[in-house]
């Protein structure tokens, strides 16, 4: 569809290929990178994004929903696909017939799908909760009944092992070792069962950048490929540059000077103390442009200026420091000249993390691709 509106967002390319050689320059050569382009590659674009993290030297790819996996199929993308969410057993032979592997942690689940015959087999990853308390085996006894549930059937493979950690960009590492201990002991037991030769993989960006050197097979790189730091203490920490893919602009699409005592936007919540110029941005809640933004500041001619009165769902005012043409470039989320507005600075004045914001501003706001 054609482009009807002055707002955009830029993916920077050249910046997710630029994070990918980042992580690999600190893991040692056996450990590949499995890009995580879940929620629309992070609110990014999933098909672009993945198609770069592919040729920019990632080996994997994993996302949350069956959905989003097909949605790479689709897309002509060959690589292998974890489902790292629960997919209802009915869907398995559609993830088979897709070549996507799911994510296992119950024997219930295994005990629907006994009787499928998958062409091509399906492929499976057991998830271990070693301490998320969100999805995963937690016992011995369901790794057993697992084990033995797979035996009973020809057509399905397991062929990776996985766990997630609660507390990986946190500064505090008793918990995340009590995490990798019992990960540890699950590997043993698997090794008793005689299910040892699969891949494993334990590790988000944080616990990549914090301990490379211990994440086996695979690293899930999501919010560092998209060149975004998971906690402040990682980036004061972790040693490594990263290149924030993501950035938002829009344009003026009307100015006045407003006098003394003149009310901007819904609710009257800024009245003019002196003459004033006013901008206004098509650009607003209906984006995911959060309301909480009021008050905070945008870049024009490389300098920022505030946003004034109420975010309403499709357009957000700002004070301008003179008269500028219709038409004017306007950055909220990235850099004008040398002046910049990190996606750190957003998440922060929202009162949320970096992850969310690229979430949230959804498709109304057309993708732009850049590369050199
Ligand atoms: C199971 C799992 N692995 C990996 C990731 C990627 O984590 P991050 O974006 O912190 O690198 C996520 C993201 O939430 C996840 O749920």
């Amino acid at each position: 569809m054609d482009i009807h509106r002055n707002t955009w967002i830029e993916i920077d390319l050249d910046a997710i290929a630029y994070n990918i050689k980042q992580i690999q320059k600190k893991l040692p050569k056996e450990t590949k990178v499995m890009a995580v382009v879940k929620a629309n590659g992070y609110g990014h674009g999933s098909v672009q994004i993945a198609k770069q993290a592919l040729q920019a030297g990632s080996d994997y790819l994993a996302v949350a929903l069956l959905e989003e996996a097909i949605k790479l199929r689709e897309a002509s993308i060959k690589a292998p696909i974890l489902v790292l969410g629960w997919v209802p057993p009915e869907s398995a032979i559609v993830a088979a017939r897709y070549g996507i592997t799911l994510t296992v942690f119950q024997q219930e689940w295994l005990e629907q799908i006994k009787g499928y015959t998958f062409s091509p087999p399906l492929h499976l990853h057991l998830k271990v909760d070693t301490g998320m308390g969100r999805i995963g085996i937690r016992t011995e006894q369901e790794l057993k009944d697992i084990s033995q549930a797979l035996n009973e059937n020809n057509s399905i493979y397991l062929t990776g092992v996985f766990t997630h950690f609660s507390t990986a960009d946190e500064s505090e590492s008793t918990y995340f070792d009590e995490q990798r201990t019992r990960f540890k002991n699950t590997l043993s037991q698997l090794k008793e069962l005689r299910m040892e030769k699969i891949n494993v993989h334990i590790g988000n960006s944080a616990s990549a950048i914090r301990l490379p050197e211990a994440m086996y097979d695979f690293v899930r790189f999501g919010i560092s490929m998209y060149g975004l730091y998971p906690s402040q203490e990682i980036k004061v920490k972790g040693e490594i540059e990263l290149k924030q893919a993501f950035s938002l602009h829009s344009r003026l699409v009307h100015v006045k000077k407003i006098n003394p005592g003149d009310c901007v936007s819904y609710g009257c919540t800024y009245q003019a103390e002196a003459e004033e110029w006013i901008g206004t941005l098509p650009i607003g809640y209906g984006d995911g442009w959060l309301r909480k933004m009021q008050g905070f500041s945008v870049l024009v001619d490389g300098k920022r200026m505030p946003i004034v009165g109420r975010i309403c769902m499709d357009q957000t005012m700002i004070k301008l420091d003179q008269a500028y043409p219709i038409g004017t470039k306007v950055t909220l989320i990235g850099c004008q000249n040398d002046a910049c507005i990190s996606m750190d600075e957003v998440s922060n004045y929202a009162e949320t993390i970096n992850y969310e914001i690229p979430c949230i501003l959804n498709d109304r706001i057309p993708r732009i691709y850049k590369e050199q």
